[in-house]
This record gives structure tokens, C-alpha cells and sequence, in this order.
């Protein structure tokens, strides 16, 4: 069974918050860390609170970095434990990643990159006026405990607020991975539910094996770890390379949906080759309910590079129970009007991968999926989103009699940001707010009660 009391919420509830804030910390002394994560506590949601039916107009979720436990007072040989890649954090795993040329670190903003960056704080609200009070109650908390803010990002679903899409006019959030035991059935042609080891340390895992969780249990149970990314999204750009492409809106729709792999309303390619199907894209019960291998081998639908077939291969990948993650965030900057010219905004994605292996699940996918040249033999593609381009990659639209070679993809998008996060459970936050070592005596005072 899930712990859902002590699981944070952040990656089990798909709660429609229409407005958030990233704060992204710095901890001067483990003393001002612990006041402030103290303070903050009570604010932190579980799977079981804000999934329920009593929500909050507000919540919270705290992650740290590595640097962020270290500072919070975790001892070396409990630093330890935690995998590689997270204590080296996400820029100097750059070049795995496939984050070169723009995407590198030295372009990063918000000082993400930097050591000094501990902790993120994502306050979520219902609409904006709520999210602008919580962030003025932070404001004081954070003056109060001595901590230090090196940058924030205020996050706004962009209209229409019906359903979440994003900045170049996809609907989004269509496709996510079931959890077993989180109660919420895997909608049609999604697979079984994914054991829960592949996204929450210290339960089984696909394997069937609860891997070695970091010391001490009670810091790693019930957590997982985050990818984080902030990724500008060049509207302009794209809204010019779909009118070069296309000499007909039809014409330019269907360019925007073979990158994709969904047309913008989420109707899938391979149940709706031709034009695009509103209703299908808004049911959930039909619009996942497709595979690769059986219904469109040669990708004459749905091309074997766009973006949703490169995330998930479906029947074509393989060990893919092994690397679904879970997918959380939001946009931010300005809607651009469908009419209107590119007006200098930065505007994007900042967004979450969550699961239990950075290596196998989110780092996997960014160095095969997206940035190999050559997954699925396709020669010198990336993927056409949210792969690193500089003008030099190509895009396949396989058709007959002669596929479509787009040849010189622009970069539809940079990366901003980016840093690997540990999202602790509510004991485990618990435990760093009051200090390991003071934790360490309330249990060894209460097993001498119990003896
Ligand atoms: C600006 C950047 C991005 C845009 C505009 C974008 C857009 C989309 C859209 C519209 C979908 C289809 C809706 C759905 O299936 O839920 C999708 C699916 C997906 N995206 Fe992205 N995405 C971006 C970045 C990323 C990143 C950074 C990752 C992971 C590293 C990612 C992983 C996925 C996955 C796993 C799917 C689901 C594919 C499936 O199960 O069929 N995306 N994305």
C-alpha cells in the first residue's frame, strides 16, 4: 500500500492549480534552513490531503538539492547513499543529457546551476490573486528564518483554462503513467499500472525488488526524485517554420501535428491520420488508446520522430515499464494571441520529470530519445521539441510514395535550467526540520522507553 499520508503530494494528484510560484532557495546556515522548513511544514500537502475532496485553496511542495541536505545538516555517510547523479546534480551531467551549444549551463538563469542552490519551494494556488497572497506570506517567512531566495518563477495556465495545453497550442497532460495502489486506473491502451518502486523509494519495482534505499530509511521513504526543467518555447519561430512549411492552414496543422504526433486538440495521429478530430483529442478514454508496432510500423501516421513517439515508444521501445516517469509543471510568460507577432516575452514550460532513477527514467530518455541522432536508425534527427538544435538535424514525415525530408529543424525551444531534486515524505521532512541528530536521540530515547 501507498503511504499517502506521508507521500507528498506533488506527483499523485492532478490538481488543477492554475497558478503557482518556483522559489528556488539558499540555505546561509543549517540553523536558518531548518526555521525555515519548520515554518513551512504544515503547509505541505499529501497524496491523501489534496487528493481528497476537501481542498485547500493553497499548497505546498519542498524538494532539495544534494547540497541542500548536505547544508541541512545530513552526515557524509548518509550523503553518501544517494545516487551519483544526484549528488552531482544536473549541470555537470550537461553533456549526458544532450545539453550543449544554447542549452548548456553557462546559459542557465536563476542560478540553478549553482552550488549554493538548495532547495525549491513550488507554492500552488487556485488562480492568481491566491497565489499573489502566498507569495507575500512566503516573502515574511522567508525574511524571518534568514534564508535566501536566488530566484523564483511565477507560473499561469494560459487560456483557454478548459485544459492545460502549452505555448505553441498543444493540448497537454494527456498521457501519464498509472501508480499502483494510488487508486487511479490506467486509461485505455496506457498498459497495466506501474509498480510503485518506480517512482517512490522503498516500494518494489518492476523488478519486483525494493532497491537499497539512501540511509536513513527515514529520510528516503516515500520520496522520489525530480528533473527539473525550464524550457523557453520560441512561438515565433515555430508559428514561422509551420508558415514555410505549409502553404494552406490545413497544410501547416498537419506539419504541427507530424512534429508533434498529436494534432493540437491531442488527438493522436495514429487514430486520426488525416485532419484533425476535437473529440477524440478531449476523450480520455480513447485518446491513448494506441500503440505503435501493430497499427502504424512505418510511422506513415504518426512519425516514428515526433515528440510523443520518441518519449514513448509504446510497443516499438523496450523495458518501457522501466521508464515511464512522472510528468508535473506548468507555463509561464505571456500567452501569445494566435494573430499576434513574436513580442520579445520569454515564455515556456517549467516542468518535472519524477521517478526513482535519474539515470534509467529521465536521463535515459534525454540522451537516447531525444538527443541520439540515430534512435530508431533515423540517421541525423533529434527530437524536433525539445531535442538540442542548432539547424543541422533533419525531420522524416514518412509518406507515400516519397516520405517529406524537412531538412535544418530550427531550435523550437532552450533549455533555461535545469537541477535534480529530492522530494522527500512528510516524515523525512520532519526529520531534516528538526535535525538529524536530534532525531536520532527522540528515537533512541524511545526504544530505551519501549525496552
Ligand atoms: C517545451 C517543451 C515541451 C513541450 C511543448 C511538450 C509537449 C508535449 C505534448 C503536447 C505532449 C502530448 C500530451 C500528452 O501525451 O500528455 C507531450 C507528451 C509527452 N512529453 Fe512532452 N513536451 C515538452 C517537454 C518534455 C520534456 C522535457 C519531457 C521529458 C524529458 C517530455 C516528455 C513527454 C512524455 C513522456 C510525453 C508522453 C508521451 C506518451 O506517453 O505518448 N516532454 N509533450
Amino acid at each position: 500500500m501507498l503511504d499517502l499520508d506521508d507521500i507528498q503530494h506533488f506527483l499523485l494528484t492532478r490538481t488543477p492549480a492554475l497558478a503557482a510560484r518556483y522559489e528556488f532557495l539558499s540555505f546561509p546556515a543549517v540553523d536558518r534552513g531548518r526555521a525555515w522548513l519548520k515554518g513551512i511544514l504544515e503547509r505541505v500537502g499529501t497524496a491523501r490531503a489534496v487528493g481528497g475532496s476537501l481542498l485547500d485553496a493553497r499548497w505546498v511542495s519542498v524538494a532539495f538539492t544534494w547540497n541542500g541536505l548536505k547544508t541541512l545538516g545530513v552526515d557524509q555517510p548518509s550523503l553518501a547513499t544517494f545516487p551519483p547523479e544526484f549528488q552531482q546534480g544536473m549541470a555537470p551531467r550537461a553533456a549526458v543529457l544532450g545539453l550543449t551549444g544554447k542549452n548548456a549551463p553557462e546559459h542557465w538563469v536563476g542560478d540553478l546551476a549553482s552550488p549554493d542552490l538548495h532547495a525549491i519551494v513550488i507554492l500552488f494556488a487556485r488562480d492568481v490573486p491566491e497565489r499573489e497572497r502566498c507569495k507575500t506570506e512566503h516573502q515574511r517567512h522567508v525574511t524571518e528564518s534568514g534564508v535566501r531566495v536566488l530566484s523564483s518563477l511565477d507560473l499561469e495556465a494560459i487560456p483557454p483554462l478548459e485544459y492545460a495545453h502549452e505555448h505553441f497550442g498543444y493540448r497537454d497532460r494527456l498521457s501519464q503513467p498509472a501508480v499502483e495502489g494510488a487508486g487511479a486506473e490506467p486509461t485505455p491502451g496506457s498498459g497495466p499500472p506501474i509498480k510503485p518502486g518506480e517512482f517512490f523509494l522503498g516500494y518494489p519495482d518492476e523488478m519486483g525488488l525494493v532497491p537499497p534505499p539512501p540511509q536513513p530509511e527515514v529520510l528516503s521513504r516515500n520520496g522520489s526524485f525530480l528533473a527539473y526543467f525550464r524550457m523557453q518555447e520560441h512561438v515565433g519561430v515555430f508559428r514561422d517554420f509551420l508558415a514555410q512549411q505549409g502553404k494552406t492552414p490545413e497544410e501547416q496543422e498537419l506539419v504541427a501535428a507530424k512534429l508533434m504526433g498529436r494534432w493540437r486538440s491531442g488527438a493522436p495521429l495514429v487514430l486520426a491520420p488525416e485532419r484533425e478530430d476535437p473529440a477524440l483529442g478531449a476523450d480520455m478514454q480513447r485518446n491513448n488508446d494506441f500503440d505503435y508496432a501493430k497499427m502504424d510500423p512505418h510511422g506513415y501516421a504518426c512519425p516514428v520522430g515526433s515528440h510523443v513517439r520518441r518519449m514513448n515508444p509504446r510497443d516499438t521501445g523496450e523495458n518501457m515499464q522501466r521508464r515511464k516517469m512522472i510528468r508535473r509543471g506548468g507555463t509561464y510568460g505571456p500567452h501569445l494571441p494566435d494573430d499576434a507577432p513574436e513580442d520579445g516575452h520569454e515564455r515556456g514550460i517549467a516542468a518535472f520529470v519524477g521517478c526513482a532513477s535519474l539515470v534509467r527514467q529521465f536521463e535515459f530518455t534525454m540522451n537516447v530519445w531525444a538527443n541520439d541522432p540515430d534512435f530508431m536508425s533515423l540517421g541525423n534527427e533529434r527530437d524536433p521539441i525539445i531535442g538540442t538544435h542548432d539547424g543541422s538535424y533533419d525531420m522524416t514525415i514518412p509518406r507515400r510514395p516519397i516520405r517529406k525530408k524537412i531538412q535544418g529543424l530550427p531550435a523550437f525551444t532552450t533549455v533555461r535550467g535545469g537541477a535534480y531534486f529530492f522530494l522527500p515524505g512528510i516524515r523525512a521532512l520532519k526529520f531534516l526540520a528538526d535535525g538529524p541528530s536530534a532525531s536520532a536521540r527522540t528515537t533512541a530515547a524511545a526504544s530505551a522507553r519501549t525496552s
